[in-house]
């Protein structure tokens, strides 16, 4: 089986990141053959200042090694290191009706939250499904959020090989972690464009602050609560063990406890998860050259799976002979 999945450079990683999808990305190196880019084509449609492109893309390379992501096994690299994946972005175009692309709600949620409707928002899953189907995944770990693009994607491999008649791209599923939606601070899907997020490496200091104003209701501290309802346990969960997890609930229900002891726990779980991730990942930026090396094996790999595939769809649509 192979897996394949993409993290957008656009600003720093967080926990919604780490739990619907980075957690499940690195688990299942484990396990299978495993490609995992950094989608800075994708990014372009945000992040439009060269520095900060760099900057972010070397981030999320470093956050992953911190993570324990292990490079021998999966494959880390950068999206344009390959090229050819906006080539068969386009040549994925001719075969899909724009209705589909009209249907797609992260188009129109970005549109609503202000953002310019460039083509390359609006082709966004145009490259997404080119990024899938150029290696031949079987396999997509993200968020819920993503999953309508996996679903598109399954379409345009439909329409080439039903076009083409000839079996060339294979049909991905998506894969949900079992945080399929994270909360943020308010609420709101954790997201880095609703400013709502817990970085996973920020100074401690700022990341307790973060985690101190976590919204929540203004039940006094005898009265009962509903864990189910709210925001500081849906994080807390994500971090506690099945057992903890259990004795917050029944300390919720009987009522006796404030918000303020749940966050402060909140704060205690996240830096005995992350603080060792932290500290490997101040050792590793201090090494630029080791991160641009293992990308460039990374790329490699990839590139190797992408020009087989590629070979085969120019010959399928004749833009070369059999
Ligand atoms: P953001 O919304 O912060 O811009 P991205 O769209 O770059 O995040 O998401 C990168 C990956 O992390 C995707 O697989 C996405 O599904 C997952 N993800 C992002 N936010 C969350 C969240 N709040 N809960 C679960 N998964 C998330
Ligand atoms: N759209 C994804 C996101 O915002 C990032 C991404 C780009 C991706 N190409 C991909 C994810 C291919 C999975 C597979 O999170």
């Amino acid at each position: 089986m192979r897996v394949l999945s993409g993290i957008q450079p656009s600003g720093k990683l967080h926990l919604g990141n780490y739990f619907g999808a980075m957690q499940q990305h690195i688990t299942l190196a484990a396990e299978h053959e495993c490609f995992y880019f950094i989608a800075n084509y994708h990014a372009l449609t945000t992040i439009q200042d060269a520095a900060q492109l760099i900057q972010l893309t070397r981030d999320v390379a470093l956050d992953y090694l911190a993570l324990g992501l292990d490079t021998s096994r999966a494959a880390l690299f950068r999206q344009n290191d390959v090229p050819e994946v906006t080539e068969l972005a386009w040549i994925l175009s001719t075969v899909t009706g724009k209705g589909l692309l009209e249907r797609a709600h992260s188009y129109k949620d970005k549109i609503a939250k202000g953002l310019q409707p460039t083509m390359g928002l609006f082709t966004y899953p145009l490259l997404m499904a080119a990024d899938i189907l150029i290696y031949q995944a079987d396999r997509v770990p993200v968020g819920r959020d993503q999953v309508q693009h996996i679903e598109m994607t399954q379409d345009m491999a439909g329409y080439f090989n039903q076009t083409y008649r000839q079996e060339v791209l294979v049909r991905p599923e998506p894969l949900l972690s079992e945080a399929p939606v994270v909360p943020g601070l308010d609420g709101q899907k954790m997201s880095k464009s609703y400013g709502n997020t817990i970085e996973l490496f920020e100074e401690p200091r700022v990341t307790q602050k973060r985690i101190m104003s976590i919204k929540t209701d203004s039940t006094p501290v005898e009265a009962p609560k509903n864990p189910n309802s709210c925001n500081a346990f849906a994080i807390l969960k994500l971090l506690a063990n099945s057992a903890e997890t259990q004795q917050w609930t029944d300390r919720y229900r009987q009522g006796g406890m404030g918000y303020g002891e749940v966050k402060k726990r909140i704060t205690e779980l996240f830096e005995e998860r992350f603080e060792p991730a932290r500290l490997r990942r101040q050792q590793l930026a201090k090494h630029p050259d080791q991160v641009e090396k293992l990308l460039h094996e990374g790329a490699e790999r990839a590139r190797a799976v992408a020009h087989a595939t590629m070979q085969k769809v120019r010959m399928a649509c004749g833009l070369i002979r059999v």
